[in-house]
């Protein structure tokens, strides 16, 4: 028996700091819209790491650095918003959190919502996502609803279920969600001591790229920093309703995280590349899987296909010789941060794929010390 139980108030806020301090909430409460009614449900995620990348750096001859949002808590950037789209979902007597998703959406509202101790419901494209996200909606308990149709058609129907009565969208047309996923930018700029001087991201159903840009405003707002980045987000060549400026009735991409062909945060995305003087731009299939197998190879930085996107995007703009998408002009000490937003192991199925079938050796010395010398 699994006892009964409705959150009222975390004790560990008690707790001395380190303990109480983690999560973004607990860490940006004065930016986000909680109050001492909100229930706080949080995994701890966010404080994620920003490393330092040499051998990128030496390719834009700049400094470049990779927020690896892959180590939140299910394994994406989204449990920034899933903490505070949760917690006043449930402020305001949700039983039941609702989703479209191509995968990772899916698998922390899934997370949040069992630490919630309510409903969660997920509608998936039928067969079209990594088999790691899957499996984390299934175990984190969610109703997982295989939809015959694209992320598009999901989200359609979510618009319509979010208008029942104790039902709460975690999609990112909550405006909660782009409040937690800001405080991504809010990290960057108190470990950089500013804003750097351009952002480099994937693009899918553009919540993302709006919410940096919304925490980079507001720091600068209260004076947190001094400048602003450039925002440039790239999208699969597939898959890419914004960089062609119409929608996709069939979006086919590898990367099935950004497979989406009609983005709900469209017009914001494009406020903020336009803001920003920032740029969109589009990679191929192949130039994904290439620089997910560099990052992973030269920096030990394993990501999913989705968020490898943005070092193929780095990749083609220290190449192309197009002044107006190309690092080749900026200065020197110019500041570049690759946002990679989730983990390489939600998405296995694409590496197997790539690899050749292992043949068992014999367990004797010379022939295992064979093997090694290849
Ligand atoms: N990278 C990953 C790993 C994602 O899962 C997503 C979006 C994106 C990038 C794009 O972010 O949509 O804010 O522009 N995934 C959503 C989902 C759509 O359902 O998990 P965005």
């Amino acid at each position: 028996m699994v006892p009964e139980f409705t959150v009222t108030r975390n004790r560990w806020e008690e707790l001395p700091p380190p303990l109480h301090d983690r999560g973004v909430i607990n860490r940006f409460r004065q930016y986000l819209p909680v109050s001492e009614a909100t229930p706080i449900i949080s995994l701890n995620e966010g404080s994620t790491p920003l490393i330092h990348s040499p051998r990128l750096s030496e390719r834009a001859e700049a400094e470049v650095f990779i927020k690896y949002e892959g180590l939140n808590p299910t394994g994406s950037f989204k449990d920034r918003g899933m903490t505070v789209a949760v917690s006043k979902a449930l402020e305001r007597g949700a039983r039941t959190a609702i989703c479209a998703s191509t995968g990772n959406t899916s698998a922390a509202a899934a997370a949040y919502a069992a630490r919630a101790n309510i409903l969660c419901a997920v509608l998936l494209p039928a067969g079209k996502i990594a088999s790691g996200k899957l499996v984390q909606a299934y175990l984190y308990g969610a109703r997982v609803i295989a939809l015959r149709g694209n992320f598009d058609d999901a989200l359609r129907l979510v618009r319509e279920l979010g208008s029942l009565d104790g039902i709460a969208i975690v999609n990112s047309i909550n405006p909660d969600r782009i409040e937690g996923q800001k405080t991504a930018a809010f990290e960057i700029v108190e470990e950089l001591g500013d804003a750097p001087d351009l952002h480099v991201l994937p693009v899918g159903n553009a919540g993302n790229i709006t919410a940096y840009w919304a925490g980079y405003r507001e720091y600068l707002a209260r004076e947190r920093s001094t400048k602003l980045p450039a925002m440039i987000g790239f999208q699969a060549i597939g898959a890419a309703p914004i960089f062609y400026d119409r929608t996709f009735e069939k979006p086919e991409t590898i990367a099935s995280a950004i497979r989406i062909g009609n983005p709900a945060s469209w017009k914001e995305a494009l406020a903020a590349i336009f803001e920003s003087q920032g740029s969109i731009d589009v990679i191929t299939d192949e130039d994904i899987l290439a620089a997910q197998k560099w990052l992973a190879q030269h920096e030990g930085v394993f990501v999913e296909p989705a968020s490898a996107a943005s070092i193929a995007g780095f990749f083609k703009w220290c190449e192309s010789d197009d002044p107006a998408r190309s690092f080749q002009k900026i200065p020197e000490a110019s500041r570049i941060v690759c946002t990679v937003t989730g983990h390489g192991l939600k998405d296995p199925d694409v590496i197997i794929a790539q690899m050749k079938e292992l043949k068992p050796v014999a367990a004797t010395l010379s022939d295992v010390r064979r093997a090694i010398e290849g």
